[in-house]
């Protein structure tokens, strides 16, 4: 991908979490300037509680951002990139993670690897922020295709339900986005109360591999 489709992605990303919160925040704040004019305390105080809790998310979210612009390709193999993602992952949200890899196929390229973790990354940012699971599951299969799933005990959501997303939620589009540019798909399987899985599948063809 070229690097400047590749800045388009992260920028669309950084809008997305980051111009939206600061937005809300400046309104926030403004009601407090409101409630502090009246004198009336207890409104004061709530607001301030929103707006310490809308502070604490830009926070998450910055910091995960900076550690997708930090993702490089490594030589590693992606497993081992994956299984650290992961400890990381449920070391700053208590989630707990796990993670089976099955199979043998030929190593991805550099691209290629590059595009599943960014995609991984969102995907357990979903989790993190929407899903309100105790536990993750990864799955990677390498066969003739490779397929990684991400599973979470969360309460779901109805993908259908979110229509076209123009401006907002632009996570979901970007994932197929990057998905499409590797001869990829993503497939989401949710239903209230029942978790959501996520399924990437990338056909393995010898060029790709090279
Ligand atoms: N694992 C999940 N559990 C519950 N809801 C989810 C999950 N993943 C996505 N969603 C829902 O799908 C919406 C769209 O996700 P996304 O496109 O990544 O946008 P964003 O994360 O910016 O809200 C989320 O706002 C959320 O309602
Ligand atoms: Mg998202």
């Amino acid at each position: 991908m070229a690097v400047s489709d590749e800045r388009n992605l992260l920028a669309q990303d950084l809008h997305d979490s980051i111009a939206q919160s600061l937005a809300f925040l400046n309104l926030q704040a403004q009601l407090l300037e409101d409630s502090l004019r009246r004198c009336d305390m207890s409104e004061a105080r709530d607001t301030l509680a929103q707006i310490r809790d809308g502070i604490q998310e830009s926070y998450d979210n910055v910091r995960e951002l900076l550690v997708h612009f930090r993702t490089r390709i490594k030589q590693e193999d992606i497993e081992l990139t994956i299984r650290s993602s992961l400890e990381r992952f449920e070391s700053q949200t208590g989630i707990r993670t796990s993670c089976k890899v099955s199979g043998t196929g030929v190593p991805l390229s550099a691209e290629q690897q590059l595009q599943v973790l960014h995609i991984l990354q969102e995907a357990l940012s979903n989790v993190r922020k929407h899903s309100g699971a105790t536990l993750v599951e990864l799955q990677m299969q390498r066969d003739r295709s490779y397929v990684f799933r991400v599973r979470d005990n969360g309460h779901g959501f109805d993908p259908a339900a979110l229509g076209d997303a123009t401006g907002r939620h632009v996570g979901l589009r970007i994932m197929r986005e990057r998905a499409r540019r590797i001869g990829g798909q993503i497939r989401i399987d949710s239903r209230a109360g029942h978790g959501s899985e996520l399924t990437l599948t990338l056909p393995i063809t010898q060029q790709a591999a090279a």
